[in-house]
């Protein structure tokens, strides 16, 4: 992906505050750092909290049709078998021949440049150890065979050759054959017979590529080595996919990578005992889905929701926290009935078409109405946070995209600083999952439909025929057979089936990074003197900044003020995250709050003693952070305005 400048310094600002101001850290950064894992700060702690909280309250406490999980990051690996993930969770990854460094196949951005070919190498000492003509310094040696160019399987032959012409060349006598062959085998035995191909890009000199490849031949063996160039050096290629962005190294065949993390459960950590730390929350969802229901009087359409860790071997983590190997998934899996149980309880199914009322979920609801409906709650949430509709875009998955057995999906994206990416998906997934874990767990996953059962028993038999006769019509697979339609239909007739899932699944980083992105802004203000200065703003919403408050004291050594400003964090802190500061001049400290992002500061100064004004005592001055507007506002109206700004 090519990114404008302006776009990569706007995320290296965004980078640099994340750290400057405690939002994100590097894991493990006084060792170095670790790829792909990040570690929230002070306020990006509390920024996560708050993103999570909205999540969950927006699609569990608020509804009455979702309930939530809390599951564990491992689980029994056949789940991952069950689920598809053990054979077919995988990205395609190409690997650097020379440092081994992967990278995922269809990220690779294309180089151009001279490809420079070496087909080993060999130490400089064997050199000295030459017996043939010493008068001529292992220096003339080096040169000429460094014109060695790779004649395949005749390698010996050529070496005696060249050190033949070596000599010719230099006047000398030549050396009998078997004084040739000696010295030529001592040369061809030491040699690192491994291929090095690197791409310098245009206006590099070949210098640049030999210094890859001596670190290469080095760090396998070969002290101060001696590089054979292969005839087919030198070659320039333009926007080629094949040599790695960072290394410059030829990249071998793509090759499948399984993106799941493995551990050992147990202490004897044979290939028996191996466990996966689990790359989705979902399958949890699917295989809690009868417990859930026997346990909680839900009646499908209803969701479960769960908030949680997953981790994936990602081949590339980059762009920040965007793909990271460790994350947080918030994702809902929305059972409902399959269309077929909605035909025969109401009599027709309502489908989706352009200005579909969505406002109401309704019981005749097929899937596709129940997946744009999602689109719908899931865009109006990320709209309550601040994220508009300007900043998101979406992107419909063809049919020749979808997994067989998905109906629908489409991805909610966000205008990254380096790209429009994926910040949720939305998919319909058929009945798939919990078939699977039915199949595979050997235990009945059927929901029983009450509606269902007391419809269908009213059907005469001849309905019912007509029925299965329809559904094998309008069947979704093409390959199902006539004998399966039958038995689900049959099924259906005993109020049994197989929930369907719509799953909206969202990335709790990522929404992270994309609030974090959406938010910054760097604007030049002048103060009422005339002067200017540069401000840094985080716009984030009320209801997920870290710091809801900012309470400042005027001055620092007046007890008095601050008594009071102690008195109103006191009256402010058990609903709402307040940060108290008396350091510094005021504007410095509003500077200090705009950068993290706090949407009000208030200021006590002499006006709330009363002293001069008594109209003004017990007021405080309430600054606005987006538009940097002050008013006065009574003490005793701080709390409930604050509260209905954050709720
Ligand atoms: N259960 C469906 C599922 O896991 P997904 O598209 O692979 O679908 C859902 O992941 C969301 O999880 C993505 O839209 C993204 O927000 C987040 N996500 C996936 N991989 C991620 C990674 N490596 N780093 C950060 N977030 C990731």
């Amino acid at each position: 992906m090519s990114k404008s400048p302006d776009s990569e310094s706007r995320m290296e600002k965004i980078v640099s505050l994340a750290k400057r101001r405690g939002f994100i850290f590097q894991s493990s950064e006084i060792y170095g750092g670790i790829g792909g894992f990040w570690d929230y700060g002070p306020l990006g702690a509390e920024l996560k909290r708050n993103l999570r909280d909205t999540w969950w309250r927006t699609m569990t406490r608020d509804r009455e049709d979702v309930v939530g999980l809390d599951a564990t990051i491992i689980m029994h690996p056949a789940i991952w078998k069950a689920s598809g993930h053990v054979d077919t969770f995988a990205d395609l990854m190409r690997e650097c021949t020379i440092t081994n460094k992967r990278v995922r196949a269809d990220h690779v951005d294309p180089q151009s440049g001279t490809v420079y070919k070496f087909v080993g190498a060999f130490p400089s000492k064997i050199l000295f150890d030459l017996d043939l003509a010493p008068s001529l310094p292992p220096e003339f040696w080096a040169r000429w065979l460094s014109r060695f160019a790779l004649t395949e399987g005749k390698q010996l032959l050529h070496i005696k050759n060249l050190l033949s012409e070596g000599l010719i060349s230099q006047h000398q006598e030549p050396l009998n054959d078997k004084l040739l062959t000696k010295e030529a085998d001592k040369i061809h035995d030491s040699i690192l017979w491994m291929e090095c191909t690197v791409l310098v890009p245009a206006g590099k000199p070949i210098e640049s590529a030999q210094k890859i490849a001596n670190e290469f031949y080095q760090s396998r063996g070969i002290v101060n080595a001696r590089l054979i160039e292969s005839k087919y050096s030198g070659e320039k290629v333009e926007k080629s996919v094949d040599f790695h962005p960072e290394t410059g190294g030829l990249l071998n065949e793509a090759r499948p990578f399984n993106l799941m993390l493995k551990t050992y459960i147990g202490p004897t950590a044979t290939e028996n005992d191996i466990a996966y730390l689990r790359p989705e929350t979902a399958q949890a969802i699917f295989a809690q889905f009868k417990n859930v229901c026997d346990s909680s009087r839900v009646k499908v359409p209803f969701g479960i929701g769960q908030i949680g860790k997953a981790f994936r071997n990602e081949v590339t983590p980059k762009n920040f926290t965007f793909r990271s190997r460790e994350f947080e998934q918030m994702e809902l899996e929305f059972f409902i009935k399959p269309d077929e149980a909605v035909q025969l309880i109401h009599g027709s199914v309502a489908v989706w078409s352009e200005g579909a009322d969505l406002s109401e979920p309704q019981p005749n609801w097929g899937w596709e109405m129940w997946h744009r409906y999602w689109v719908g709650e899931r865009t109006a949430y990320y709209a309550g946070i601040g994220l508009s509709s300007e900043v998101l875009d979406y992107t419909w998955q063809t049919k020749a995209d979808l997994a067989h057995y998905a109906r629908a999906c489409v991805d909610i994206l966000f205008k990254f600083p380096f790209g429009t990416e994926e910040l949720e998906g939305i998919a319909a997934r058929g009945s798939f999952d919990l078939t699977q874990h039915q199949t595979h767990s050997g235990k009945q996953l059927e929901y029983f439909d009450e509606e269902l059962k007391a419809a269908c028993d009213k059907l005469t038999a001849e309905q019912k025929s007509t029925f299965i006769a329809e559904a094998y019509a309008k069947r979704f697979n093409p390959d199902t057979t006539l004998e399966e339609t039958m038995a689900f239909c049959e099924k259906l007739f005993k109020g049994l089936y197989i929930p369907h899932v719509i799953e909206p699944s969202a990335g709790l980083d990522r929404l992270a990074l994309a609030i974090l992105a959406n938010s910054f802004e760097e604007e030049v203000v002048t103060d009422e003197k005339g002067k200017s200065e540069m401000r840094t703003v985080l716009h984030f919403h009320p209801r997920i900044a870290p710091i809801k408050v900012g309470i400042f004291p005027l001055l620092k050594n007046k007890p008095e003020l601050v008594a009071k400003a102690r008195e109103i964090v006191s009256l402010l802190r058990p609903h709402m995250a307040v940060f108290y500061d008396e350091t510094g001049a005021i504007g410095r400290r509003y500077r200090r709050q705009d950068e993290a992002g706090t949407p009000f500061g208030v200021t006590i100064d002499f006006d709330t003693l009363g002293e001069e004004k008594p109209e003004f005592k017990n007021t405080v001055t309430l600054r606005e952070r987006d538009s940097m507007q002050q008013r006065r506002i009574p003490i005793a109206e701080l709390l409930p305005f604050l509260l209905s700004q954050i709720l």
